[in-house]
């Protein structure tokens, strides 16, 4: 089969590679239709954990051609997320991905390849934050108001949607130009991520309520943003995307929490290790493979039923291209935060 492969800082090359073989969790082959880009598919070109012979790739959406599991069988239409970028053995922009069952989400019969394809990486990462591994409790009596910092990305637009359907109140920052598609998503503030009082804004609308923050940027300064819109006076959390610096100065109020959203797939992390203070153990992922299987397995996680019904909306899609020869300038532009408020997909096979 062919695959796209890091092969220098900034460049790829499409190479022919053996198809691969179900091992360890993986149970289902899927041939893949559709792919969609994310930051961590761009800056491995060049930095961790990019490397010369790694194969590129997360986000896929296609047909299943062979299958161990007893939950997911040939022909059937997946998508979802792998664990791409850190080795030649996985990643999903080729013609064929191994990846788990259990972690699949079953595409609507009416949805295609394309949409589907946005089903991924973002979206686990948002139930990861949300649910997973963070101490919000869903509060049916909207007295609860989170911070969604940076609204309009793509794990952003999810974490919204989500945090809506659990019934919280939800303030979100974004730029200006995306203030509408935010509030469609479920915001019920909105302010600019640029206001020099952005700050005071969120504080005043929520009375200075807001004990769980989601930073979906995780620079220093949104996380350092982020953990100032948080409450004065009582305990909070804020959930980043990105690996908090070394010296960073919080409130003694604040915790500020990191996680990666592979470690739901309870493999080998070792090559994701200098992102943590300590290593996360086999049982923690094996708790957290069990408890995001809840979210993603094909037909019978919630996901499923929530997308089927137009609860959950896939990311809108700014850019489609054919072909794996086509991915790198979209890579690229990504690089230089020249992809807004959506994805870019590829389309593979037609
Ligand atoms: N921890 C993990 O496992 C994990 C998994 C996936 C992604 N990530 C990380 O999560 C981050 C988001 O990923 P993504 O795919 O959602 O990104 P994305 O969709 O590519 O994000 C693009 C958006 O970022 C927004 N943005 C840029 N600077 C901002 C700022 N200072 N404040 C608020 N919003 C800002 C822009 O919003 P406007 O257009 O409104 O300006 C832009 O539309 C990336 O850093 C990625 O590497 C981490």
């Amino acid at each position: 089969m062919k695959g796209l492969f890091i092969s220098g800082e900034r460049s790829v090359e499409v190479k022919s590679t053996d198809k691969p073989i179900l091992d360890g969790r993986n149970d289902i082959l899927v041939e893949v239709y559709a792919v969609a880009q994310n930051p961590p598919d761009s800056f491995s070109l060049h930095s961790n954990p990019g490397k010369p012979g790694n194969r590129l790739g997360s986000d896929y959406a296609g047909v299943v051609v062979e299958s161990k599991s007893t939950l997911v069988k040939l022909g059937d239409r997946v998508c979802g997320m792998v664990s791409g970028n850190h080795s030649a053995r996985q990643g999903s922009f080729a013609q064929y991905v191994a990846a788990q069952a259990e972690l699949c989400i079953k595409i609507p019969d009416e949805m295609s390849f394309e949409k589907a394809s946005t089903l991924g990486m973002s979206l686990y990462t948002a139930v990861q934050a949300l649910f997973l591994k963070s101490p919000l409790a869903l509060d049916p009596n909207h007295t609860q108001t989170i911070l969604i910092w940076g609204a309009s990305t793509s794990v952003g637009m999810y974490a919204l949607q989500l945090a809506h359907l659990g019934g919280v109140r939800i303030v979100a920052t974004t730029s200006a130009k995306n203030a509408d598609l935010v509030s469609s998503l479920g915001a019920n503030f909105v302010f600019d991520y640029a206001d020099k009082d952005v700050v005071k804004k969120v504080k005043e609308a929520t009375e200075d309520s807001v004990t769980f923050a989601f930073d979906c940027v995780g620079m220093a300064d949104t996380i350092k943003l982020s953990v100032e819109c948080t409450s004065d006076s009582q305990p909070s959390t804020v959930h980043t995307v990105l690996p908090p610096p070394k010296d960073l100065k919080t409130k003694d109020t604040a915790q500020v929490v990191f996680s990666l959203v592979h470690s739901i797939f309870a493999e080998n992390l070792e090559w994701a290790a200098y992102l943590f203070p300590r290593p996360i153990t086999i049982e923690e992922m094996e708790q957290e493979r069990k408890e995001a299987a809840t979210f993603f397995k094909y037909d019978q996680g919630s996901i499923y039923e929530l997308v089927l019904d137009g609860m959950i909306k896939p990311t809108p899609i700014v850019h489609t291209s054919k072909g794996l020869e086509n991915i790198l300038p979209w890579l690229l532009k990504m690089e230089k935060g020249e992809v807004r408020a959506g994805k870019v997909v590829h389309l593979l096979k037609e």
